[in-house]
């Protein structure tokens, strides 16, 4: 089971500025789209509930220490990211990705073997932060250079990683 995190980060490391993302990037929601239709998505519960109403056909497992917080019809409340990957098994799932936020990377990267990081260059100076990526642990597989233009106010690159356990036990 693949476990992956999918995430829009700026070039100093910052995914919000603390009111959401900060950036109006079409063909990033279209690449973020596409690369979770139908998927098990494993959301924090606070981007969740940003998130209300944008699923459609997914799978979405909030995390949420609270045993009285109730997803709507059909999305499923787990308390720790072991559990949520046992669920996604017990589903059938090939891969549970990890939509965010903060809290919710630094949770499953751990466990995470795949990261889809759309680097967005520019520098928000504070805010959020997703977790380092680590060089020892994460080899980058794959790169594509998105200019800005009159649709992005920011050039953006789309950078796949793999997790390189055997690496990491070396170091
Ligand atoms: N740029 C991007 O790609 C991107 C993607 C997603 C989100 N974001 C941004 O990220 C921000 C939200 O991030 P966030 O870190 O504040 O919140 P979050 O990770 O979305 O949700 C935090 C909540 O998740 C639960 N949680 C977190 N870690 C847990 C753990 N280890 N075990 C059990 N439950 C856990 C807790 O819920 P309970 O309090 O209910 O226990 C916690 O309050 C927003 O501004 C959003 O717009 C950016």
């Amino acid at each position: 089971m693949t476990l992956s995190l999918i995430a829009a980060v700026s070039d100093d490391g910052f995914i919000s500025t603390g009111k959401g993302v900060p950036w109006d990037l079409p063909d990033d929601r279209a690449h973020f789209r596409q690369y979770t239709a139908g998927g098990f998505l494993l959301v924090g519960r606070t981007t969740y509930q940003e998130m209300i109403g944008w699923f459609t056909d997914h799978r979405p497992i909030i995390l949420s220490r609270d045993h009285a917080f109730r997803p709507e019809p059909g999305h499923h409340r787990v308390p720790t990211v072991p559990l949520a990957l046992l669920y996604a098994q017990q589903e059938k799932a090939q891969e549970l990705i990890v939509c965010g936020g903060a809290q919710t990377y630094a949770a499953a990267m751990p466990l995470a073997n795949k990261l889809i990081v759309t680097r967005v260059h520019d520098r928000l100076g504070e805010g959020i932060a997703f977790p380092p990526i680590d060089p020892q642990r994460w080899i980058e597989t794959s790169r594509i250079e998105h200019p800005a233009d009159s649709c992005h106010a920011h050039a953006m690159t789309f950078l796949t990683y793999q997790s390189q356990p055997q690496r990491r036990r070396r170091a």
